[in-house]
């Protein structure tokens, strides 16, 4: 299927934000466009103070732009009220950060459930979704393991595993590998795609060109304006096909 037919997860309209006012405004974005589909990865690269963590808050409703339109599924997020917001967050988007924020009490099925428990599910519902949402990342067998009991790119997994959990499909990713030796990077890589590929879309920010070689286009920040957008320079296909896992 090519991208035209696919259905729209995630639209930039015209997004710009500043923050500061008079000689101390920085313009963090400027009339940025940007489309993604279902099933699409796209890496997200630039200089530091680029803009890039901008773009991932406000396409996660956590920050509002100053203009320009902001939607998630088709829904404009400057029509929600706060409420609503925190709702569609909590519903559709997930977020995976370099330090993982994963709760070191709560065993791996227990972290991934907790936003469907948050979300009104029961105990029993939340664990048979996390548990598949596991099965995902190909980590099911370490379910019932604390945080402290994996590798760094075993915990890695789980935070993906609960970023998209249920109904989630939204995934934003900020240097998710960061902390991760280049080999463990590739393999969390390998199994973000294969989830993404399943359904939802995902934005990921990294500065490693070969992690960004998993995305289906890679966009090119600086000051807060896209310099360039290009077709990952490796296919994920190939790279699936040529068994660059570890
Ligand atoms: N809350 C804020 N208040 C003021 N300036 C900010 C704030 N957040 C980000 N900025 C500025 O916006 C620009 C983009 O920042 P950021 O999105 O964090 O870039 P990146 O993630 O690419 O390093 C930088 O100049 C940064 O200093
Ligand atoms: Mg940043």
């Amino acid at each position: 299927m090519n991208t035209a037919e696919r259905a729209v997860v995630l639209e930039l309209r015209g997004v710009s934000r500043v923050h500061g006012e008079g000689a101390a405004e920085v313009h963090a974005l400027r009339e940025i466009d940007l489309t993604l589909v279902e099933g699409e990865l796209v890496a997200v690269m630039g200089p530091s103070g680029s803009g890039k963590s901008t773009l991932l808050t406000l396409l996660g409703g956590l920050d509002r732009p100053t203009s320009g339109e902001v939607l998630i599924e088709g829904q404009s997020l400057a029509d929600l009220s706060t409420k609503q917001l925190a709702a569609m967050r909590r519903r559709s988007v997930g977020y995976v950060f370099q330090d993982l924020n994963l709760i070191p009490t709560l065993t791996a099925v227990e972290n991934v459930g907790l936003p469907l428990e948050l979300d009104g599910a029961s105990r029993r519902t939340a664990r048979r979704t996390a548990l598949k949402s596991l099965e995902d990342v190909e980590l099911a067998e370490l379910a019932d393991r604390f945080p402290d009991e994996m590798s760094g790119g075993q915990q890695q997994r789980v935070a993906i595993a609960r970023a998209l959990v249920g109904p989630r499909r939204v995934l934003l990713a900020d240097e998710p590998t960061g902390a991760l030796d280049s080999q463990t990077g590739e393999a969390v890589l390998r199994v973000l795609r294969k989830r993404i590929d399943r359904g939802g879309a995902g934005l990921l920010v990294t500065h490693d060109a070969r992690h960004a070689a998993w995305a289906d286009r890679i966009v090119f920040l600086r000051d807060g304006q896209i310099t360039d957008t290009t077709a990952s320079e490796l296919s994920a296909e190939a790279l699936l096909a040529a068994g660059r896992h570890v």
